[in-house]
């Protein structure tokens, strides 16, 4: 339904997956057969983006790009600062080579996801600079404020920051934990910099 109407509209898809849905779904290989089978099937030509959403390894991510996915996600946010940049330089190595665009995370974005639960902490302006100039990423994902899964009560996102860090980074902000933040939110954030949202357990 989703390739049929972004075909319908003519712009381009990301289709994500998160790690823990891809095992659920028989895993990589079956989900880009898949996918290429739909491509065919329903006559899509706009470009159609695979990605693995919060791929937790090097190795995940690997696995994801030599079945086919176009983009990953490596999240190594759990980690200090310093781990966070090696895991996702490993990465981004392995994927710029195979024309892969990487995303990473900086901070932590609360909430539960893939039946994990964890607790948020805020991004700041030098930590993703400093993942930014040391791996050469393709898109961040910092924490500010949204957590994945239902909110309770209203989202609190900290759009400041969210301006200043798309003002000094190069590559486009991803907002995380769509489900649930308001219309007018999700248009401020746009204005502040986001250009993609990611949106799970509304889908579900
Ligand atoms: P929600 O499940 O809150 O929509 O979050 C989705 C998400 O950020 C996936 O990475």
């Amino acid at each position: 339904y989703i390739l049929e109407e972004c075909q319908n509209l003519n712009i381009p898809v990301i289709l994500g997956v998160s790690e823990g849905a891809a095992k659920y779904m028989g895993g990589f290989n079956t989900i880009t057969g898949m996918v290429k089978g739909l491509l065919k099937d329903l006559n899509i030509t706009i470009p159609v983006c695979i990605h693995i959403d919060h791929g937790s390894s090097f190795e995940v991510c690997k696995k994801a790009i030599d079945a086919g996915f176009t983009s990953v996600m490596i999240d190594a946010s759990r980690y200090e600062l310093k781990e966070n940049i090696k895991i996702t330089k490993e990465v981004v190595d392995y994927a710029h080579e195979r024309g892969v665009s990487v995303e990473a995370e900086v901070g932590h974005i609360g909430g539960t996801e893939d039946n994990h639960t964890s607790q948020e902490t805020n991004a700041t302006l030098e930590d993703c600079l400093t993942l930014y100039n040391s791996t050469k990423i393709d898109s961040i994902a910092p924490a500010l404020g949204s957590v994945h899964g239902f909110y309770k009560g209203e989202p609190n996102l900290d759009f400041a920051t969210m301006k200043i860090i798309n003002d000094n980074l190069p590559i486009p902000l991803v907002l995380h934990g769509g489900t649930g933040i308001p219309n007018e939110k999700i248009e401020k954030a746009i204005k502040n910099g986001i250009s993609k949202i990611n949106i799970n357990t509304d889908l579900q």
